[in-house]
């Protein structure tokens, strides 16, 4: 890997920024100072050193983040603000990309990561891996609909969901209106909006609370991410292996 590419990986900065500090003379590679950030190291041989600190090197990053409404889960759009937008530009040099996608007006976890197979295995339909919502549904729902998840939802396209366990948190007989959760092991484009519509329903307000073993921190204000800690690291590798 040319170290230039690495040195901006490991978060110091832009290549402009890194071609500063080489320039600067203060990147030595074993011991030697560089004067060339085009040449090429092994990030796991070579001790490569930034003003005498040696730096270690992470080929992969997982970040947590509680996505706000009105951004939109890919890597770039010409017109509206993504969810790599929201990352600091150290965060961004690693190529991150979501791991599955939330409606523009949907909120809550999604995981960040430019490890391609992990996301791979998430995202395999054969692993169905399960993902938690919150809604705000306009209208009551009760047992009816509950039974129907439950039996299984067909969308308007014919594909028949596998069933999904509802419960109904409460429901607002003046506004009209029940708060629900729902746990649903695909992830077809707009499927939790699509299955209540399969009941004559209408989400008014959707938010992902978990996937697989992963489950938005509940102290991450929206717009917010932070690495993932060790244990969900751990719980997430063991659950794709
Ligand atoms: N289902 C939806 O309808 N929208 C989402 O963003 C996620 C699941």
């Amino acid at each position: 890997m040319r170290l230039d590419k690495f040195l901006a990986h490991t978060g110091y900065g832009t290549r402009k920024s890194v071609k500063e500090l080489i320039k600067g003379k203060k990147v030595t590679v074993n011991d030697l100072t560089i004067k060339d950030g085009k040449i090429h190291i092994n990030p796991e041989k070579d001790v490569v050193s930034v003003s005498g600190k040696a730096i270690s090197y992470q080929e992969y990053y997982y970040f947590m983040l509680h996505k706000p409404q009105g951004v939109i889960s890919a890597t770039e759009d010409k017109v509206h603000k993504t969810v790599i937008d929201l990352l600091d530009t150290n965060d961004q040099v690693s190529n991150p990309f979501p791991v599955g996608r939330l409606d523009k007006d949907t909120e809550g976890l999604l995981l960040l990561t430019n490890d391609g197979s992990l996301a791979h295995e998430l995202l395999s339909p054969k692993k169905e891996v399960d993902k938690c919502y919150e809604a705000i549904i306009d209208g009551i729902v009760g047992g009816k609909e509950v039974e129907a998840f439950e039996r299984s939802i067909t969308l308007e396209d014919g594909f028949v969901c596998r069933p999904a366990k509802l419960s109904v948190l409460s429901t607002d007989l003046v506004e009209q209106k029940s708060s629900i959760q729902v746990v649903i092991h695909e992830g077809k484009f707009h499927q939790v909006k699509r299955m209540f519509e399969a009941v004559d329903k209408k989400v008014l307000y959707l938010k992902r609370l978990s996937m697989g073993p992963l489950v938005l921190d509940d102290e991450l204000k929206i717009g917010h991410y932070r690495p993932l800690t060790v244990n969900e690291m751990k719980e997430l590798k063991e659950f794709t292996k």
